[in-house]
């Protein structure tokens, strides 16, 4: 893809699942990756994984929800890359909890799907405005643009992304940033797996026949994670110059239904 290789990314959440496979993509087409997640196993296993196949990869433990850890990330990855080009803001938390949810659910999930993303645009933006532009890109869901049953508390925080990535493009269009969000239908990672296995007994052909999961999208799937990761990058690269302020689904036709 053009206007990717000898670019810098952070992205959030980058230890695992669709992040992971972003930073996989990213590295593959010579981006240098900071990875900003709490999950220090995972992260420098990542790390030390594609430095050693020839990557530039810098794992940053950072708690999206903490301004400090954020802006520790973001100057950390100036310092070790050079610059900052693209952010993706994948890191998320899963408390799928329906009107009984806490005060402290409520906080919490809102502190890091909202506010975390918001923080990490915050700090990286001026960055890529030093630099002549950006790209980022916010990863949303299906789930902020649908009910979904017992969802209220992830659906809310995924429905705010989906328009803060609009507020965003708007207010950092001036600094060459494009802003767009990445919406995926039911993604096939580990966590996927381990629920599907352990709370429904499913394998992934069995989920993927299931009318009530794979069933749901018209491509009658779920998505590996790769593909979620492919369409990232597309809206980093220069090939997606003239998009911004996008929802993108990335669904299997999902939606359309
Ligand atoms: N898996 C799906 O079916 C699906 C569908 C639609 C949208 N999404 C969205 O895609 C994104 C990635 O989800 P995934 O399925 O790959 O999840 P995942 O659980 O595999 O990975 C999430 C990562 O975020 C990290 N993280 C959690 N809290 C953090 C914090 N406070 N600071 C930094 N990192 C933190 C975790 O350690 C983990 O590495 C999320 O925004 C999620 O809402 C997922």
């Amino acid at each position: 893809m053009q206007g990717l290789d000898g670019k810098v990314a952070i992205v959030t959440g980058g230890a695992q699942g669709i992040g992971r496979a972003t930073v996989d993509r990213l590295v593959a087409e010579g981006v240098a990756v900071t990875i900003a997640d709490v999950s220090d196993d995972y992260g420098k296993a990542a790390e030390a994984e594609l430095t050693e196949a020839g990557g530039r990869v810098w794992y940053a433990h950072t708690d999206v929800a903490d301004e400090e850890s954020v802006i520790a990330a973001v100057t950390g990855t100036a310092e070790q890359f050079g610059r900052v080009d693209f952010l993706v803001n994948c890191a998320a938390v899963f408390i799928m909890r329906g009107l009984e949810a806490t005060v402290d659910e409520w906080r919490r999930i809102m502190d890091v799907n909202i506010m975390g993303q918001a923080l990490c645009v915050k700090h990286a933006a001026p960055h890529m405005a030093r630099a002549g532009g950006g790209s980022i890109v916010n990863i949303a869901s299906i789930s902020g643009h649908i009910a979904q049953p017992g969802y209220l508390t992830y659906n809310a925080t995924k429905a705010a992304v989906a328009n803060m990535t609009r507020c965003m493009a708007l207010d950092l269009a001036d600094s060459g940033i494009r802003v767009n969000a990445v919406n995926p239908g039911t993604v096939w990672n580990a966590n996927n797996e381990r629920y599907h296995r352990e709370e429904l007994g499913l394998t992934r052909a069995q989920a993927d026949q299931h009318p009530d999961i794979g069933g749901k999208h018209i491509l009658k799937r779920t998505a590996d994670p790769s593909e979620i990761a492919s369409t990232i990058a597309f809206l980093l690269s220069a090939e997606a110059s003239y998009v911004t302020g996008e929802n993108l689904m990335v669904d299997g036709g999902y939606t359309a239904l």
